[in-house]
């Protein structure tokens, strides 16, 4: 993970910010993270008004231990600078990132970065507190993906978004994140979801799938989720808050897989402090790549509320 503070992101909730019902409701839904949205969930013509709601319901609170991010539009709009300099001059001591759709380059996220960097000047904020999550969304983002995730020390999360890459690519699916009709070769976000996670982690930041539009098939929703989650996805977005409990569940780690990480890192900590690397627990080698993984399934054991069942037994001397 980056050197930025650890914030799970097991669900990011996508909440319209032109809506102040959904605005006000989303404040009970159980996701780790709401993004405000400015972008494609608000018509053209509420985009403007929409920054004063946004702005509004961040600075009211109530978001209990929850991420809050806003979605700003593109680089390619004529909206996008002012809804970074509207939301963060306004309410940015309430906000903790930016999410930047589109990002095609690099030099989008060095924009937003310089950006935010004049509004906290500006406005007495924090320098570098508000974080960044670029979403990665098209062929030419997709191609760059390393050097976007290398572009800005605010960067925390890679986010892949079905929808804008399906119609980038020119997939024949209208259902976003399903797979296409007629396909069969497997699973056609594989390359994609592989190339945004081994981007994410060449530069310690989290990995967040995008969403699934269809709202009643829970079952389809369970197995996209497990399947990014199985191969080191943080997170998923959700579109309807009946889609959070599931989505937290697919990417919370089970008792065993908690219990063994915490006991993994004590055990670790017992043999790094008698001068040894790598050693044996209940059988099997640990060493530093093996600290590493459990910090990870630590992280998020401890972020979805589990309390650990066991401890780890320094092996009794002779
Ligand atoms: C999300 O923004 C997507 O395009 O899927
Ligand atoms: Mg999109």
């Amino acid at each position: 993970m980056s050197a930025r503070a650890f914030r799970s992101r097991r669900t990011t909730l996508a909440v319209p910010g032109s809506n102040p019902r959904f605005l006000q409701k989303a404040r009970d839904v159980p996701a780790d993270e709401v993004f405000l949205d400015l972008e494609d969930a608000v018509a053209p013509s509420a985009k403007a008004g929409s920054r004063q709601l946004v702005a509004d319901a961040l600075k009211e609170g109530g978001w209990g231990a929850k991420v809050r991010a806003v979605r700003v539009n593109g680089t390619s709009t004529g909206w996008a600078y002012r809804d970074v300099v509207e939301v963060v001059e306004r309410a940015g001591e309430c906000l903790d990132a930016v999410v930047l759709p589109k990002v095609s380059g690099p030099r989008d996220i060095t924009w937003l970065d310089l950006l935010l960097g004049q509004v906290e000047l500006a406005t007495g904020l924090p320098p570098g507190r508000i974080a960044i999550e670029a979403q990665i969304e098209d062929a030419a983002g997709l191609a760059s993906a390393d050097d976007i995730a290398a572009a800005s020390p605010r960067l925390e999360a890679l986010v892949f978004g079905p929808a804008d890459f399906m119609a980038s690519l020119g997939m024949r699916s209208l259902t976003v994140g399903a797979q296409p009709g007629g396909y069969t070769g497997g699973d056609a976000f594989h390359y994609a979801h592989m190339r945004i996670l081994v981007a994410a982690r060449a530069n310690g930041l989290q990995a967040i799938d995008g969403p699934y539009a269809a709202i009643q098939d829970v079952a389809g929703l369970q197995r996209n989720a497990a399947s990014v989650a199985a191969v080191g996805y943080d997170g998923k977005w959700v579109v309807h808050p009946i889609q959070v409990d599931v989505v937290n569940r697919e990417f919370s780690p089970g008792q065993a897989e908690y219990d063994r990480a915490e006991v993994l890192l004590e055990a670790s900590d017992y043999y790094s402090g008698r001068g040894l690397g790598a050693a044996m627990l209940d059988g099997e080698m640990i060493d530093e790549a093996s600290r590493k993984m459990a910090m990870v399934a630590a992280a998020r054991g401890r972020a979805a509320g589990l309390s650990r069942t066991t401890r780890f037994e320094p092996p009794v001397p002779g």
